[in-house]
């Protein structure tokens, strides 16, 4: 088979290394990709996720047999919609599931309509009326743009001159353009966060092993947030009595509700949940795998990913093999000094090959000169890449991962140094 895959990121090379594994996988179009991507069966395709006309047409033309569509934009731009209806079957939601993320409102509508634990919330499309409910709403509270923000949309707010600004800055300086002209503002949860992806076809959920993004910059939870410095898979705070909770009050109900709105799921529907004193809840569903989640979740996967994956396409989920490894993993992002603020492109980067239980994975990396293959790798964004590490025990997997971080190698590089502490001082 020929696939295309959209993306870029680390994630997308976590999604390529696994679909590489099948032996089914003649040749793999990424769509840009990035430079450490490139191999003997990958071809990289200067077309950005968001051209969705145009990745229709290339896949028509290059006569693709299953696309992959790895970031969110192009989903909720009807990414699936433009290659379905041109003939072309994929793995991922249609513009209209693919709201579950691209409108928090529409998800938090969802989960009220259908009893699906969430925070309590307010959706407001006036700022006169988001200020005036700030007046005397509990605080802590929490500020949500509606739209895409690039994670960065949200404000959990201490204090109420901190909610206010936030709206100021969504709804008046427009900070994130039409995203924040519609705001959420929701109740205050406490408690672990746990990230679970599922696979689903509509119908049958089946999730992946969960695991736990460390989203600030700096250690301790300090600092700025950023798309995630570093995962632990399984998140020992998800026990069993919680996983059964949560397929049977949050994932089997989102899925059928998305059902009888009339816009099945089919793809990774990825739950950001909170375990609050009360059970889960959802923080956050996204319409896609998560990054860096992918890559430490991925390389556990034991299973094919192509069989999963066309199986959530033709609607047999039910039937297909969904394995994982019970080995832990760790992933640590090795990002450019300066991130997730400005910073320097275009230093020299090397990065080792894979070993059995050591995976390495690329996002921004470049070609230090397009002409010229010998002048190698150069750094092109802030999450340079990441590695991940395989072992036993998530101390053991933990200890591996920062044993290899720094075989990441560039000028001013920096990583987090506490990626899964809290987690295994919780439970040690
Ligand atoms: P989101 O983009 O919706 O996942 O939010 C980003 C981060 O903000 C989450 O990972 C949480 O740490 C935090 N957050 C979001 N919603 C809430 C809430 N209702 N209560 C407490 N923290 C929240
Ligand atoms: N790691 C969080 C996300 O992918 O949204």
């Amino acid at each position: 088979m020929d696939l295309l895959l959209v993306g870029g990121g680390g994630r997308e090379h976590a999604l390529l290394k696994a679909l590489l594994k099948s032996p089914k996988v003649n040749k793999v179009y990424v769509l840009p990709g990035n430079a450490a991507m490139e191999g003997s069966r990958v071809k990289l395709v200067p077309i950005r996720p968001d051209q969705i006309t145009e990745i229709a047409d290339f896949a028509v033309f290059h006569q693709v047999d299953f696309a992959v569509i790895g970031p969110d934009d192009p989903l909720a731009m009807g990414c699936v919609d433009e290659l379905e209806a041109s003939g072309i079957p994929c793995f991922g939601p249609d513009r209209a599931a693919a709201r579950i993320e691209s409108s928090k409102a529409f998800a938090k509508e969802l989960m009220k309509k259908y009893h699906i634990p969430t925070a309590d919330f307010r959706v407001f499309d006036m700022k006169e009326d988001a200020l005036a409910y700030l007046k005397d709403c509990p605080v802590p509270v929490v500020v949500k743009a509606d739209g895409l923000a690039l994670g960065k949309g949200v404000t959990v707010a201490m204090t109420r001159d901190e909610a206010i600004r936030a709206v100021r800055d969504l709804m008046e300086k427009r900070r994130f353009g039409a995203s924040g002209d519609r705001v959420v503002i929701e109740e205050y949860l406490e408690g672990p966060e746990v990230s679970v992806l599922c696979f689903t076809d509509g119908k049958t959920v089946k999730p992946m092993v969960s695991s736990m993004d460390h989203k600030r910059a700096l250690d301790g939870d300090c600092g700025p947030n950023t798309g995630g410095m570093g995962v632990i898979a399984p998140n020992p705070f998800y026990t069993e009595d919680v996983a059964a909770q949560a397929m049977e009050k949050i994932f089997l109900p989102t899925v059928r509700a998305m059902e009888k709105e009339g816009c099945p799921f089919r793809g990774c529907l990825y739950f950001g949940l909170m375990i609050t004193k009360d059970g889960p809840k959802v923080i956050e569903y996204n319409s896609r795998f998560g990054d860096p989640e992918t890559q430490a979740v991925l390389p556990l996967m034991e299973s094919s990913l192509l069989d999963v994956m066309t199986a959530c396409r033709e609607g047999t989920l039910d039937g297909a093999d969904v394995r994982f490894s019970p080995l832990c993993s760790c992933t640590v992002v090795q990002a450019s000094a300066g991130y997730p603020g400005s910073y320097d492109k275009g230093l020299p980067f090397s990065m080792p090959g894979d070993t059995g239980d050591v995976r390495f994975y690329a996002a921004g990396v470049a070609r230090a000169d397009k002409k010229d293959p010998k002048k190698g790798l150069c750094t092109s964004g802030g999450r340079v890449a990441c590695v991940t590490a395989l072992a036993p025990t998530l101390e053991e997997a933990v200890e591996k991962a920062y044993a290899h971080v720094d075989d990441i190698r560039f000028d001013n590089a920096f990583h987090r140094g506490d990626i899964g502490r809290r987690a295994l001082n919780s439970f040690s």
